[in-house]
């Protein structure tokens, strides 16, 4: 397979984690609407659903997609690199949320590059915590610089075409 549609293949559970976070949207904040130093700790956008429903919708896509092109290894290794890459996906996007906080930008404010690469970081971090070999065997160095590349331009264009199909109201 030609590199980058492989690095695409790679990462497309983490798209499809954090994809689905903000399609299943929930109520329950993971931070209970508290806050710390006066600011939320994540802020109302961070949920338990999209946490769970998210992490359990790359896993699921990531599995499958296991069965049709075997890449994430197998047996219980494959459960635990997809988990890990699209659990790191909305751990990394929380992570975000955090620091977006502490800087005090609003829940749902732009904050440019953070805001499109977070999930990339936290798949790649807690992958990595989970099964270094595979993760250095796989996402080779260029591979994640082309995919901190592409994500972001991706997310451009996805919301441009968003805003012309009148599904969004801002076209970023
Ligand atoms: N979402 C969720 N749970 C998550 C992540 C996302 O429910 N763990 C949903 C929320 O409805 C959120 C939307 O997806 O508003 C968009 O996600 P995102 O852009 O990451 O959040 P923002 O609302 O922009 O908040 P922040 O400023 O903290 O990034
Ligand atoms: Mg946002």
């Amino acid at each position: 397979m030609i590199d980058i549609l492989r690095a695409i293949w790679l990462i497309f559970p983490s798209y499809v984690a954090n994809a689905s976070a903000v399609l299943l949207k929930g109520k329950t904040p993971v931070d209970f609407g508290r806050k710390w130093r006066n600011k939320p700790i994540f802020g109302r956008g961070k949920t338990w659903r999209g946490l769970a429903g998210g992490t359990l919708a790359g896993l699921a896509v990531g599995t499958l997609m296991n069965q049709i092109y075997p890449t994430f290894s197998d047996g219980i290794e494959s459960f635990l690199i997809l988990f890990s890459l699209a659990f790191g996906a909305l751990f990394g996007d929380l992570m975000k949320s955090f620091f977006k906080r502490r800087i005090g930008k609003e829940r749902g404010e732009k904050w440019i590059v953070a805001d499109q690469i977070d999930f990339l970081l936290g798949s790649f971090l807690i992958c990595f915590l989970m099964n270094r070999e595979w993760f250095l065997e796989n996402f080779k160095l260029n591979y994640i610089a082309f995919l901190l590349i592409f994500t972001p331009l991706l997310h451009l264009v996805t919301n441009i075409l968003a805003y012309a199909l009148k599904l969004k109201k801002v076209p970023w």
